[in-house]
């Protein structure tokens, strides 16, 4: 397996380009599930689980084309064959649970592998069963697997117990194309659901409301599809560069994103210290000499994104004072913290928060995580820690950061892959 070598020290300084956000391209290409068209999209990450995404469509019989350089991919949905998402593509990645809504609107019947728990929780998917069943879906979990059946679903009005970005998902890709009104609440406003709303009514479904916490939707008899519909940046790709810049003491001047979709990230890395401007579609980061400790606690859509957690800790690890983070969207999302421990960090959790002591530097160490943005805050606490780091199942990264390390070389860091 590749593990990616840091040796740290240098601050980043110059201009990147942030990539497609990878959970708006997600469940955008599975809308593709719900026309017989051919659908095309820009902008769209080269990334593992853009792969795995265009894997399980053609195992559900779509006909799937993608550039990788242009970033344009092509979805074709017209023959259908197989309702069913097997066990071996799903635990690759768990959005995976994203086909069953469309799956069951389109063909009346789904049989999706449950997807499981994963490192950083048990991340159940009660509620996108309990709403597809409201929408009058027959669901029974058999042999690990979820089979939905519905000969034609009908608008029903959802209240989500707690907020959830896929379900939310799932859910507006069913009501589409189901018979009269869907009402959800407590929607997800997270801006990847506002970028799918987008998709789909660019299809000709007719949703309002999405970026607010009630959604509506009224089912239409077909949908057709989209031509060169872009995806919109990665907030939490830009968060990751804004947190380097800061923490390396680099000035970095951050394109191609979207800082409307960042205020809570922007506003808790101002309060470090560091220089922040921003325009349409740019940001720029001086990164201050002292960092300021700042309490952070994750929350859903606008608050701060659990998916920036573990890199705000590892610039508060070395921040000056005490900094509490408490995570409340995961129960297991700490696991980076035996890692930067190991990396000589202060950090103390209790429960869902954990105590960080900024300490003056960290040491490099060959370290490992099991999970995408854990991985990502070693890789942060790397650049800056004394001596080599090098983070092991690189796997982790290449599934939700597009050249990562190719992006960290062109700003100046001394990173680089190494190959099996
Ligand atoms: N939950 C339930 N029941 C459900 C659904 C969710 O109890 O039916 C709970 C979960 O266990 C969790 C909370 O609700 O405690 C929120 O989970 P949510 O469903 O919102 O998470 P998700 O949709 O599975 C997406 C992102 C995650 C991101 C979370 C939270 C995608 C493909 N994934 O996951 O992204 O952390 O929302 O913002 O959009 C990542 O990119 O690294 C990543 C993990």
């Amino acid at each position: 397996m590749d593990q990616i070598r840091i040796e740290g020290g240098n601050p980043l300084n110059g201009v990147v380009e942030i990539s497609g956000a990878k959970n708006a391209a997600l469940p955008i290409l599975v809308s593709a599930l719900l026309t017989d068209g051919c659908n095309t999209y820009q902008n769209v990450p080269d990334l593992r689980d853009i792969h795995s995404t265009l894997n399980l469509l053609t195992h559900l019989g779509a006909d799937c084309r993608m550039d990788p350089i242009a970033h344009e991919t092509t979805i074709c949905a017209k023959g259908l064959i197989e309702p069913e998402a097997p066990y071996d593509l799903v635990r690759k990645m768990r959005a995976s649970i994203l086909v069953l809504g469309p799956l069951v609107a389109r063909l009346g019947k789904a049989r999706v592998s449950l997807p499981g728990g994963c490192a950083i929780g048990a991340r159940p998917i009660n509620l996108h069963l309990k709403g597809l069943s409201e929408m009058g879906a027959a669901i029974e979990l058999k042999h690990g697997y979820v089979e939905a059946r519905a000969e034609h679903l009908k608008g029903a009005d959802f209240y989500f117990d707690l907020v959830t970005v896929t379900g939310t998902e799932n859910l507006m890709m069913a009501a589409v194309l189901a018979k009269g009104k869907t009402v959800l609440r407590n929607a997800a406003r997270e801006p990847e659901v506002v970028a799918l709303a987008d998709a789909l009514n660019a299809m000709g479904a007719q949703i309002e409301g999405a970026g607010t916490s009630v959604i509506t939707i009224h089912g239409v008899e077909g949908l057709h599809s989209v031509d060169s519909f872009r995806i919109i940046p990665d907030r939490i790709e830009t968060g990751t560069f804004l947190v380097a810049a800061a923490l390396t003491r680099g000035q970095v001047e951050i394109r191609g994103c979207d800082p409307s979709h960042l205020d809570a990230v922007l506003h808790k890395i101002r309060l470090t210290g560091a220089e922040i401007e921003t325009g349409e579609n740019w940001i720029r980061v001086a990164g201050a000499p002292s960092i300021h400790s700042v309490d952070v606690k994750t929350l859903p859509y606008p608050g701060f994104p659990t998916d920036m957690q573990a890199q705000f800790m590892v610039l508060m690890s070395v921040a000056e004072g005490l900094s509490l983070i408490s995570e409340t969207i995961f129960e297991n999302r700490f696991i980076h913290v035996s890692e930067l421990r190991r990396m000589g960090a202060d950090i103390t959790v209790s429960g869902n928060s954990a105590l960080i002591k900024g300490v003056p530097k960290l040491s490099g160490a060959p370290v490992m995580a099991s999970d995408l943005r854990a991985s990502a805050c070693l890789v942060l606490a790397g650049l800056i820690a004394e001596g080599s780091t090098t983070v092991q199942r690189v796997y982790h990264l290449d599934r939700g950061y597009e050249a990562m390390e190719k992006k960290f070389q062109k700003l100046g860091a001394v990173i680089e892959r190494i190959q099996e």
